[in-house]
């Protein structure tokens, strides 16, 4: 249908003021070129003589402090988000209603008669204001090479992006699925969703065909955005290829935009779409959707203990106003920063903290396409250097790759320029604390250990805000955010009160961030997260309240495992495994790893007669987790064991066998309600005589 220009002009052309066409390529499709390199050896953060966003402290000033302005938040949740919502986002229609909640169905709805466009209001009002500021400073792979992409660059090429989605029948709440490098590409592709009321579902691009298969048709999607290749860490990664394996499993999709990264020759099939070309047939203009604020933004899938991946659904303006006032008031941004969140965008911290959060404040945020290694491990700092970078927030498993490496791969570097460091996505425990907050920042930096969720849709619990002088302590998120109450409960139910006190982790109030439904499946969401504590939202971590009050996060109860800061379901690495028709029986556990937080460990149970060596079955296995999940799924051990610990209900005690992974055979407590005690020994003499 697409042989050359679209048949028909989209109607925003019509209103285009240069007119419907403009084939002068723009800044974005040039930039995605890696051998165009238009290099800009300073990086002036541009044009920041707008007014800056109002501290806290401003927009309430009969409230002095942040435990005040906290506990005004939990008791007048209406005023509170009203007024940040009137004076924060731009807004085609205000709304009268701030919430209208039905909690007992675990349905949430914020600024319900209101109506915005997200990408409005992350692109048009600063390219209205500050045109040439950077928004997007892309740090691609080889250092030295980053490329600045100013608001109006971005406003243009989100609008020519939009005009071709919907030129190609991309209308509202269609599902886009995203598989792409981090890029302006895939930010301008996330934006033109918003901006034609479509709905994104970025797909990491770690992960295997099956795994976006999967997505996609979970999503309905019936479209694709990619690019030809990716490059990351000096390795070029076939998108396009895994694309290719996952559409000819997907009905569904009926057109795959195929954008240029490297300039490979790839295949086209039918259904495949050279965007640089459609993108040369569209103008600058397009016309916004008018947006309920409470229209899907996007989906975006994770982990969870059972089942297939859940689509966690994120809505638009609570969503963005949550982003906001987190990015703002947790990292300190103001006018003029450099904000380096170097989260890959396949993720929630991507779409919160390098894309929603940092443009819907009008400022400048760094997208890093490398790896924390390459070309060498002082890669971040050199990064930090080259562009002057203030704000610098990173998961703990690069931190603890990163300090076992000389000192002085840090300190050759000036990092004057930082000022706020922040961790996310595991624990950060307390010797990668100090390499962060004394050699990284010289102890002159705030650091914010930021505890969060994809469901919650920005940061919860962090040092920031605080008081003034309140302190920073090491290794633990501390503190709620505005509107977030924190409430720790017991296994039956009941609250936990007092300090010094553990509990399952839940959140007694609703925040304007939090996700809103499993997409299609809101029984799903409501026996997640709202049913295992009457009244509470449960987030599958435990906690402690220490004698202060602060929290600490003491990690996931149920069968979710964190490695390398990536939520991955044990029964998801089971189901994999089990299609080896030499395996019987498998149980997968985390255990404690020094880099990655928490490693994969298979315990399996093989048939009688096999029909491949042990050696060539664990070779299996790693490539059958690696098709069917993604590269850092895979078990670093696979176990051949003779049974596994049940229950006499035939139930895995998992918790034996987390003990045993951990090689503490000695704190396996009570094993006398297992249908054979005896199983237990001979995994432990098939675990020693394993190491
Ligand atoms: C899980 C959420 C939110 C962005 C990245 C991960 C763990 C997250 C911390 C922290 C201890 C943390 C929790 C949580 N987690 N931040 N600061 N301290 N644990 O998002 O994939 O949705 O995973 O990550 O276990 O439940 P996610």
């Amino acid at each position: 249908r697409r042989k050359s220009c679209h048949p028909h002009p989209p109607l925003c052309c019509a209103s285009s003021p240069e007119g419907s066409v403009s084939k002068a390529p723009g800044p974005l499709r040039s930039s995605l070129r890696a051998t165009s390199v238009s290099k800009s050896d300073v990086i002036p953060a541009g044009d920041i003589t707008s007014t800056p966003i109002p501290e806290i402290t401003d927009v309430f000033p009969e409230l002095h402090t942040h435990e005040h302005i906290h506990q005004f938040s939990l008791d007048h949740p209406e005023e509170f988000w009203g007024q940040l919502a009137r004076s924060r986002l731009e807004w085609q229609r205000e709304f009268k209603t701030v919430t209208a909640h039905e909690p007992e169905k675990a349905i949430f709805r914020w600024f319900p008669d209101g109506q915005l466009n997200v990408s409005v209001n992350c692109v048009d009002r600063h390219a209205r204001h500050h045109p040439d500021r950077v928004a997007l400073l892309w740090e691609k792979d080889e250092p030295g090479q980053q490329e600045p992409i100013t608001y109006r660059q971005l406003k243009d090429e989100m609008c020519r992006l939009a005009n071709v989605l919907r030129a190609s029948g991309v209308g509202k709440g269609d599902r886009v699925a995203l598989y792409l490098p981090v890029s302006p590409l895939a930010v301008a592709s996330m934006l033109a969703c918003a901006r034609i009321g479509a709905v994104h579902s970025v797909v990491f691009a770690g992960f295997s065909a099956e795994a976006l298969a999967s997505r996609i048709q979970d999503a309905g999607a019936e479209t694709v955005i990619t690019t030809d290749q990716a490059v990351r860490g000096g390795k070029v990664i076939q998108l396009k290829q895994v694309v290719d394996a996952a559409v000819a499993k997907c009905p569904s999709v009926r057109q795959v935009f195929v954008g240029t990264r490297t300039e490979s020759q790839v295949k086209m099939g039918p259904k495949d779409i050279a965007l640089d070309k459609a993108l040369s047939c569209e103008g600058t203009e397009c016309e916004p959707a008018v947006q309920d604020a409470e229209d899907l933004l996007f989906l975006l899938y994770t982990s969870g203990s059972t089942g297939s991946p859940k689509g966690v659904a994120h809505t638009s303006a609570g969503y963005l106003l949550y982003a906001a006032t987190t990015h703002k008031h947790v990292f300190d941004y103001r006018d003029g920063d450099v904000f380096g969140c170097v989260a890959d965008v396949g993720w929630i911290t991507g779409h919160s903290y390098v894309v929603y959060g940092p443009l819907a404040n009008g400022a400048t945020t760094v997208l890093f396409e490398s790896t924390p290694t390459y070309p060498n491990p002082g890669r971040y700092w050199e990064t930090v250097a080259r562009l002057g970078i203030t704000h610098f927030y990173c998961a703990p498993t690069a931190l603890r790759l990163l300090l076992r490496y000389e000192d002085d791969w840090v300190k050759r570097y000036d990092r004057s320029t930082l000022r706020v460091l922040g961790s996310v996505g595991e624990p950060l425990n307390h010797e990668a604390w100090h390499w962060f907050n004394d050699l990284v920042g010289e102890k002159r930096c705030t650091l914010v250990d930021t505890w969060w969720q994809t469901e919650t849709g920005g940061i919860m619990i962090s040092p920031r805000p605080s008081a003034p002088g309140a302190p920073v302590l090491p290794a633990l998120p501390m503190r709620p955010m505005f509107g977030v109450k924190p409430v720790l409960c017991e296994p039956n139910g009941g609250v936990v009160e007092g300090m010094g006190v553990d509990g399952a982790l839940c959140v007694g109030s609703v925040w304007p961030g939090i996700a809103r439904t499993i997409y299609g499946d809101h029984k799903r969401y409501v026996d997640t997260y709202f049913s295992p504590y009457k009244g509470y939202y449960f987030s599958g971590d435990g906690a402690h309240r220490d004698q202060d009050g602060y929290y600490h996060i003491t990690g996931r109860m149920d069968d979710v495992i964190n490695v390398t800061g990536h939520r991955l379901g044990t029964a998801e690495v089971e189901d994999a495994m089990m299609e080896h028709p030499d395996v019987a029986e498998v149980a997968v556990v985390g255990f404690p790893h020094e880099v990655k937080g928490e490693g994969v460990f298979a315990f399996m149970i093989l048939k009688d007669h096999t029909h491949e060596s042990t050696e060539e079955i664990k070779n299996d296995l790693r490539k059958l987790v690696r098709s069917k999940i993604a590269g850092y799924a895979v078990p670093e051990t696979f176990l051949i064991c003779p049974g596994l610990p049940k229950t006499r209900s035939g139930k895995i005690m998992r918790r034996i066998l987390r003990k045993v992974a951990a090689n503490k055979p000695g704190e396996l407590g009570d094993i006398s309600t297992l249908a054979d005690p005896t199983i237990v020994q001979s995994i432990i003499d098939a675990y020693n005589e394993n190491r």
